[in-house]
């Protein structure tokens, strides 16, 4: 059943938005990531919501739409707007459009968020690459009977967050290069100062409530994943501690965005 409707969905993109484009590199992005779309000079578009079983984007900081065309010449889509658990959604919706991409033949998945810093060399507007997680999510996407014409049932998550991307990405960005581990929370609260205290002592040095559910299916599913993550806000050490809401953190994204746009421009031209 899963894989019927991902298929029947695969198929319509390919049918009525991509035509004879064949890509292998998607972007899935996330909050307050508008300025990835212009990437692609005279994309065509698709609202999510004319897709089969695609879930609707219910955040309005997502556009909730797909978009495909060329960057010079590699063929691209790009899934903008995310679904994400507390919006109420299922793991199997929140992955599903990964699922998609599978089915239309993507390699490379180029995704982006933003997050709380807890590593004190961070600065809020910190480009950050993930280099692992850890996943404090109530659900696991994989959970429930496996289909094996998506993955194996027990995937290794040793290499999740691509080394050799990593290495270009590195060799991109130069010495403002960072990466970093993702911790996963449910949301929609922000953490408080005590499970900010606790995320840092776990060892994450990112904190955010998106991202690991659409990366464990990625791995899965066999793609290969670049994870670029905004810090918006600080929440390590506890004096940089100051109360967040959702428009100070997209307009901290915003800023940061048309660099992070360029990096993933140059990266593109290397896959
Ligand atoms: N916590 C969780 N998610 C986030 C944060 C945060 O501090 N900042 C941006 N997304």
């Amino acid at each position: 059943m899963k894989y019927r409707k991902t298929n029947e969905a695969a198929q319509y993109l390919q049918t009525n938005l991509l035509g004879p484009l064949k890509p292998k590199v998607a972007i899935l992005t996330g909050t307050g990531m508008v300025g990835m779309s212009n990437i692609i000079a005279n994309a065509k578009k698709m609202p999510y919501t004319e897709i089969p079983y695609f879930p609707e984007s219910t955040v309005k900081s997502h556009q909730g739409e797909c978009l495909v065309g060329k960057y010079k010449d590699t063929d691209l889509i790009i899934f903008s707007g995310r679904f994400h658990y507390y919006e109420g959604y299922n793991m199997e919706q929140i992955v599903f459009p990964i699922r998609v991409m599978k089915l239309l033949g993507i390699e490379y998945l180029i995704m982006t968020n933003a997050s709380g810093g807890l590593n004190e060399g961070y600065n809020e507007g910190d480009i950050v690459m993930i280099k692992d997680h850890i996943n404090l999510m109530p659900r696991n996407p994989l959970r429930g009977k496996n289909d094996d014409r998506f993955g194996i049932r027990f995937p290794d998550m040793m290499n999740a967050y691509d080394k050799d991307l990593r290495t270009r990405i590195s060799q991109i960005m130069g010495s403002s290069y960072k990466e970093g581990v993702y911790a996963a929370m449910q949301g929609p609260s922000l953490e408080t100062p005590a499970e900010y205290k606790m995320l840092h002592t776990l060892g994450a040095d990112l904190v955010g409530m998106s991202t690991v559910p659409e990366a464990i299916a990625a791995v899965h599913c066999g793609l290969k994943q670049a994870v670029f993550s905004i810090v918006s806000n600080m929440c390590y050490p506890p004096e940089k501690l100051s109360e967040t809401n959702i428009e100070d953190v997209i307009r901290t994204v915003q800023k940061s965005s048309a660099d992070l746009v360029e990096i993933i421009k140059d990266l593109i031209e290397k896959l």
